[in-house]
């Protein structure tokens, strides 16, 4: 097949849909974003700014949107729970999809999603976005060349940090399983995925203990209000509405538009006058001990895979920084991985010998540069020479099914508090 420009619709034009619409018209030699479909007028109208899309193409309905094919590909950025209905009807359209993680928290819908994309034999690429990222891949590489002898154990963490959980899983749109999915689904099956990636194997049992042990009701300070903006606490409250959104905001030099603080609003630039009036009136004020969340803040995974490895995962609200750390444990040697936006992202120690440094500069030349260690922009590559058929996939639907299973097993096993076997179809 020739090259060609792919053209390209979006819907859900959120955080994420925009993510990959910038990547993408940054690219005009190779994609171009025709239609664009969101239930919210003012995101519609962002986006079409931004991305050049023609009035007529845009779509606040997703029924008029899936009325016909608009593109060859349909990037799907909407919520969790939407993902899987609107991908069966654009493959059947005869899209090519660009899926958010997670597909689904529901197993039969994994199933139902791996059938259709058979059937219609279209590419259907999930965002795991670290798997494209270069320096979680040097980690692989590692592994691969034996060079710590056989991996015996994975440590991980998943360092979400304080604002993060407050901003995204305790006022914002993840917070509830029932609106997205468990964290340990919609935060982590990033690290599942890639911790079944780095073990080799399929996962085999799963036990998890986990909980929401401090953004509730109970933690909240006596006599305080329900949002921040006129609680006596505002200045010295770490989770304060006016620490996150405006000291913080202030600290990065006051963008214009820039996550998270571009959540409060769709009124940009950004200004203190319009993060303070947003959240004073709006869901981003709520005080985090007395908000409709439910999914927890501190969880803990142990996975034995088929080979033998085992491998935990921890994900915690209560950490300072944020990203992931992970530690590899092999016969002959450890690996250190610091993804976590540190220089020096991989220390291979091998027994006996002396420690090798591998920093993100000698890795990618110039950095990454991109979000999620560069992977948002390379899979935004891959999925285009994909299409054209000039690359193999790094990652399957049916391995990103495998993750989501892991997640969907480490659920049950926190809430029976019973090890839970995975039955691989
Ligand atoms: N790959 C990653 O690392 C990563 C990071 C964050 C979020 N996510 C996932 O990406 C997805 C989107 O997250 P987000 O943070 O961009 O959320 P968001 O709320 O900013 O965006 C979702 C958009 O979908 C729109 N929408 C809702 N229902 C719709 C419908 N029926 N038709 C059209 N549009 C509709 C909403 O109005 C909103 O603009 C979620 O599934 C989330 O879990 C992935």
């Amino acid at each position: 097949m020739d090259k060609k420009i792919l053209t390209v619709a979006i819907i859900g034009c959120g955080g994420r849909g925009k993510v990959y619409g910038n990547y993408m018209s940054k690219q005009p030699d190779k994609f171009k974003v025709v239609a664009l479909c969101d239930v919210v007028q003012a995101k519609l109208n962002y986006s079409a700014n931004i991305f050049s899309v023609e009035k007529e193409n845009c779509f606040l309905d997703e029924k008029e949107f899936f009325k016909e094919k608009r593109a060859d590909l349909l990037v799907i950025s909407t919520h969790d729970r939407q993902h899987v209905r609107q991908a069966k009807i654009a493959l059947k359209l005869g899209y090519h999809i660009l899926l958010e993680k997670p597909i689904s928290p529901n197993e039969d819908e994994l199933h139902e999603l791996l059938a259709e994309q058979r059937k219609y034999d279209k590419v259907v690429l999930v965002c795991h976005v670290l798997r494209y990222s270069p320096t979680f891949n040097k980690v692989k590489e590692l592994l691969d060349s034996g060079v710590i002898g056989d991996l015996r154990l994975i440590e991980s963490i998943e360092q979400v940090s304080w604002w993060h959980q407050a901003h995204s899983f305790v006022r914002g749109n993840s917070r509830n399983e029932a609106l997205q999915s468990s964290m340990i689904m919609q935060k982590c099956c990033h690290d599942l995925d890639l911790i079944q990636n780095y073990a080799g194997a399929k996962c085999k049992s799963v036990y998890s203990i986990g909980d929401l042990s401090y953004f509730n009701k109970e933690h909240k300070p006596e006599n305080t209000p329900d949002n921040c903006g006129t609680c006596r606490l505002k200045l010295t409250c770490p989770y304060s509405a006016e620490y996150s959104y405006i000291t913080r905001w202030k600290e990065k030099g006051s963008p214009e538009n820039q996550w998270p603080f571009n959540f409060l609003t769709n009124d940009y630039p950004l200004t203190e006058e319009k993060l303070r009036h947003a959240y004073e009136n709006g869901p981003y004020g709520r005080c985090v001990f007395s908000c409709d969340n439910d999914v927890v803040d501190n969880q803990h995974v142990s996975m034995l895979f088929e080979n033998g490895v085992k491998a935990t995962l921890t994900m915690t609200a209560f950490t300072a920084g944020h990203g992931r750390i992970m530690t590899f444990h092999g016969t002959l040697g450890e690996i250190k991985f610091y993804g976590d936006d540190r220089p020096d992202a991989v220390h291979l120690l091998v027994f006996g010998k002396e420690p090798i440094v591998f920093n993100v500069d000698d890795i990618v030349s110039g950095g990454t540069g991109y979000d999620h260690g560069g992977g948002d922009f390379m899979l935004c590559q891959q999925l285009y020479d994909m299409i054209n058929g000039n690359a193999q996939a790094t990652t399957s639907l049916e391995a990103s099914i495998e993750s989501h299973l892991i997640a969907i097993a480490a659920e049950k096993s926190r809430k029976t508090g019973k090890v839970v076997e995975i039955t691989h179809k």
